[in-house]
């Protein structure tokens, strides 16, 4: 059973039963189909992170050391799942999905660990829901490339915000337009590509920057183009080797 609680600051907090077979695993894809087509800039991708990159971006972090984890952009829960294993017993864990529909499904899956909060929230609020508390890691697959300034701004300042002097932001994109963004508020950044997601994947692990923030970085209309070009080739890749199964049956 899913319960849901409203906190105090009016966003909605989940906790489930942890269930979980092919059939629910499909109906989640679902929804996050549906999410995609309803919000195609914030949702930014037509299905979910593969298991290679998802361990590629954890495997940036020293994940089984943190306290205190938050994760932004949950969807279908795939890091959720994962950062859920890597986790110290005592380590409380924050995850935030805009979507209430996908947030409500993860809920239900994994929201019966203790160690786990599925809040049903933009990511820009995380600090009211960390209690004072700093994160260790905040691991990220916002598409900030599609997202509006405003949003990508406040999301990115929030972040930097909540974490640890010593903290990092692990952020997996498909495109590297989002890095001047983060370099206004992050240093160093390591660089990492995943190969094997379709499309590939790009993975950045932020630390904190003692350095003054730098200037604006301005919009482009590249930009605004570059997450659909990216979601078309990967329907591209997808319809081909869809094709190919079929021609294999055959
Ligand atoms: C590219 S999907 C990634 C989903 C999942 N983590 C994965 O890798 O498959 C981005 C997710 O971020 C969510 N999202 C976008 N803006 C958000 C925000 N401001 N706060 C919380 N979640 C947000 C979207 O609803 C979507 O589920």
């Amino acid at each position: 059973m899913c319960v849901r609680a409203t906190n105090r600051q009016g966003g909605i907090t989940l906790d489930g039963n942890g269930r979980g077979n092919l059939g629910d695993d499909l109906r989640r894809r679902m929804i996050f189909l549906r999410s995609m087509i309803s919000h195609p800039r914030r949702v930014g991708a037509v299905w979910p992170t593969s298991r290679w990159a998802v361990r590629d971006l954890l495997d940036m972090g020293d994940l089984p050391r943190a306290r205190t984890v938050v994760e932004f952009g949950v969807g279908t829960g795939v890091y959720t799942g994962e950062i859920l294993e890597r986790l110290h017993p005592d380590a409380s864990f924050l995850a935030f999905e805009i979507e209430p529909d996908l947030a409500s499904t993860v809920a239900e899956r994994l929201g019966n660990d203790p160690r786990l909060r599925v809040i049903n929230d933009s990511a820009e609020n995380v600090e009211e829901y960390l209690d004072g508390a700093k994160a260790d890691y905040i691991v990220s697959s916002i598409p900030f490339t599609s997202l509006p300034a405003g949003p990508r701004q406040s999301i990115l300042g929030a972040a930097r915000a909540a974490l640890k002097p010593d903290g990092k932001m692990l952020v997996l994109q498909y495109s590297t337009t989002v890095l001047p963004y983060l370099q206004r508020l992050f240093a160093p950044i390591e660089r990492r590509l995943s190969p094997l997601n379709i499309p590939p994947a790009f993975l950045f692990a932020c630390s904190v920057s003692e350095e003054p923030v730098r200037e604006e970085v301005p919009d482009s209309a590249e930009s605004d183009r570059l997450p659909y070009a990216l979601g078309a080739l990967a329907l591209g890749t997808l319809l081909f080797l869809l094709r190919r199964l079929g021609r294999r049956r055959r």
